[in-house]
């Protein structure tokens, strides 16, 4: 995975590395969020998916280290008429509140394993009861597609991680599958992905 300041690199052109529109799997699913409630976007980049939460009335918080790539999720919501809390901070640092989010999104949010370990604990105590978390993440099977993604294996992620991870939620969706992503020139071609929703019990 890039280093922080190389997420900065990347997005500081005016072009949006993955586009302005919200993820597929993310769009698809979004509705499964309880209404108005109160959104963390993780690792959240130039911030096409909170601004598209924030369009759905949903209050929208997005952490990444990328101060850049946050300062462009601002303009994007600017220029939407909406607006979307940011915070930068590395993934390592940030607090997760307890029971505070009613919806977590982690979108490409690949990090080292031991640190997801450690944010994934952290979702599975954030998330209040009847809270949905939304992931979609590379599958280590994706280094032999080569149409985006980190270069190493373990900061990608397979059901049996998650399950392990996020123990504690109930899974309404665990998939591994190939698909067609077409994400600005950041992403583009057919690709292996994990995808899961999970729920917090009430
Ligand atoms: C592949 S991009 C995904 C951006 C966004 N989720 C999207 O779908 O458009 C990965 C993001 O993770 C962020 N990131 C990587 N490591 C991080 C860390 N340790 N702490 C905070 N953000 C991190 C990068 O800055 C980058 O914006």
């Amino acid at each position: 995975m890039p280093t922080v300041n190389t997420w900065d690199t990347r997005y500081s052109s005016d072009e949006f590395y993955y586009g302005t529109e919200p993820n597929d799997f993310l769009k698809t699913n979004a509705g499964l969020i309880p209404p108005a409630g109160e959104v963390l976007c993780l690792a959240e980049g130039e911030g096409r998916n909170a601004v598209f939460l924030a369009g759905l009335g949903l209050k929208v918080t997005a952490v990444d280290g990328s101060s850049v790539g946050l300062n462009k999720m601002e303009k994007l919501a600017k220029m939407k008429h909406l607006s979307v809390a940011s915070i930068i901070s590395d993934l390592n640092d940030y607090q997760i509140e307890p029971e505070k989010w009613d919806g977590i999104i982690s979108i490409w949010c690949h990090l080292p394993k031991e640190m997801r370990k450690k944010v994934h604990r952290t979702i599975v105590a954030g998330l209040r009861p009847g809270g949905v978390l939304i992931l979609e993440s590379y599958h280590p099977r994706q280094l032999e597609f080569k149409t985006g993604g980190p270069s190493d294996p373990s900061f990608m992620m397979t059901l049996q991680d998650l399950h392990e991870e996020l123990a504690g939620l109930e899974f309404l969706v665990a998939h591994e599958i190939e698909r067609e992503i077409q994400e600005g020139k950041g992403h583009s071609g057919m690709s292996v992905v994990t995808q899961v929703i999970c729920k917090k019990l009430e």
